[in-house]
């Protein structure tokens, strides 16, 4: 329960819509299907199994397997931990939304109001602008919640996931059947469904794919290796990562329908085809959603209430999940307890937020984002194949899952994780570079992209060294 609401976030309803929306609408669920079945589903397994062998933090599991490789579990974890900061300054949009939904304060113009009145947006990244009140309050209090849940340590998560995955599957499915029932929902339908095969040989859309897979699974970032530390002994490994890939996937896959065919209503009843969305990108739900619920005949409040207390339930399971591997592994090495490692990584947290909740922060969204859940993701996912398929023996592994699984893994699983998916990871990676360096992201320039994806990267990497040379307490320090 706990892994699939860590995989059920806002990266179904906020990011993948956007996603396939700039990568070409119906064609991209073509790659992201590959991606799923290809890499998610066998490196979930992958994730579970070693968690479930290790029973220990990622840093301890990957010190398992090699003393060397410890870095590369401190990587895993400082990676959400970065993912954090941003995701949670969604969830604060999300947290103004939902109070401004009783009064409809967006008024005639959602955009303007997203873009101007609420995040101050300033023309360009290096124009910082001043902090926003509303969001500043925001992350306070999604902050503080990830705090109060976290800091007893895994029981305490147990019951909020019983309430915070079951309420805004249903919230989803309400939205859904009133955005069906609208004029105009068929034509945002058709736009989801209808593939541009032509998108297909770019790289990006490819590597997007790949991304938005490894996002949405939270896969390459310690979670499912801690959440499957916690699992009993016996339990079957294999179908609990197809059941967690499956609940994601159909998730994403319903939150199209909600949002495109909200979107093909818009369209429809302001008269401008769908391709001519003036806006994508982060903000997509931010205004095609309240400018939709706008023009709802009735219960435009109640509407838009449920779809951000159903953004802000299906965000706050992963939120946590973001924190739980780092105070996890601090737990792990220095001895430090639950509380106190929660407690320091939820307030250098709030801070490093704070740059999201200033005018240039949308901005700094989408580069780290891009960088990080593209690159970052798909980069630790090659990682983990190469090391734990190539310097570990790989079949050690798929005794451990067969030994309690149902389903059991061959061979084709050896090789998926030793040749196919590394294969399939370093191909993309290198177009996707090449790419992006003849056309750098979102027409950015080199420094920004240097200073929002590069060093965050790159950091991370070195970060991940740093902490496993420091000794441990067991170590004798
Ligand atoms: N999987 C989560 C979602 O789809 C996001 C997430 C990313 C969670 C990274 C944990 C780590 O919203």
């Amino acid at each position: 329960m706990a892994a699939v609401g860590s995989a059920v976030g806002l990266g179904n309803v906020w990011r993948f819509p956007y996603i396939c929306y700039e990568n070409g609408g119906g064609a991209f669920l073509i790659p992201y299907f590959v991606a799923l079945f290809t890499a998610g589903v066998p490196l979930l397994i992958l994730e579970f199994t070693v968690g479930h062998w290790a029973r220990s933090s990622p840093p301890e599991a990957f010190k398992k397997i090699g003393k060397k490789w410890e870095w590369v579990g401190w990587w895993t974890v400082l990676i959400p931990f970065v993912v954090a900061a941003y995701y949670v300054s969604v969830m604060a949009w999300c947290f103004s939304y939902m109070l401004y939904s009783l009064d409809l304060r967006w008024g005639a113009n959602a955009e303007q109001f997203f873009f101007k009145t609420f995040l101050g947006m300033t023309n360009s990244p290096e124009i910082i602008g001043g902090l926003r009140v509303p969001i500043v309050l925001g992350l306070i209090v999604v902050w503080m919640c990830i705090f109060v849940i976290l800091y007893k340590g895994v029981k305490r998560i147990g019951k909020v996931v019983a309430l915070t995955v079951p309420i805004p599957l249903i919230l989803l499915i309400i939205l859904t059947i009133r955005g069906l029932t609208l004029p105009g929902a068929m034509e945002g339908i058709s736009y989801y469904l209808t593939p541009d095969f032509s998108k297909l040989a770019n790289a990006n859309v490819w590597l997007a794919a790949y991304g938005q897979v490894f996002f949405s699974l939270s896969l390459a970032q310690g979670i499912m290796i801690t959440y499957a530390s916690f699992l009993k002994k016996k339990s079957d490994i294999t179908n609990n990562a197809i059941i967690t890939a499956l609940a994601d996937a159909g998730t994403s896959f319903l939150a199209g329908f909600t949002v495109f065919s909200v979107i093909g209503y818009l369209t429809v009843s302001q008269g401008f085809g769908i391709d001519q969305l003036s806006i994508s990108g982060p903000g997509l739900t931010f205004v095609t959603y309240p400018t939709a619920i706008s023009l709802l005949p009735f219960a435009a409040t109640f509407f838009g209430m449920i779809f951000y207390v159903a953004l802000l339930t299906f965000g706050i399971d992963s939120a946590f999940s973001m924190i739980e591997p780092i105070t996890s592994g601090l737990h792990g090495k220095w001895k430090m307890s639950k509380a106190k490692a929660t407690g320091i990584m939820c307030i250098i947290g709030f801070f490093a937020s704070l740059i999201f909740a200033t005018g240039s922060g949308i901005h700094w969204l989408d580069i780290i984002d891009h960088h990080i859940a593209s690159f970052g993701l798909v980069l630790i996912g090659l990682v983990e194949c190469i090391v734990l398929g190539w310097m570990y023996k790989i079949y050690k592994l798929r005794e451990h899952a067969n030994k309690t699984s149902d389903v059991l893994l061959g061979r084709w699983w050896d090789f998926l994780i030793k040749f196919a998916i590394p294969f399939v990871l370093i191909i993309i990676l290198i177009l996707a570079i090449v790419e992006n360096i003849t056309k750098p992201y979102g027409g950015y320039s080199w420094y920004i992209i240097l200073l929002g994806g590069v060093i965050p990267v790159v950091g991370i990497f070195l970060l991940s060294f740093v902490l496993m040379k420091i000794k441990g307490k067991e170590e004798g320090v």
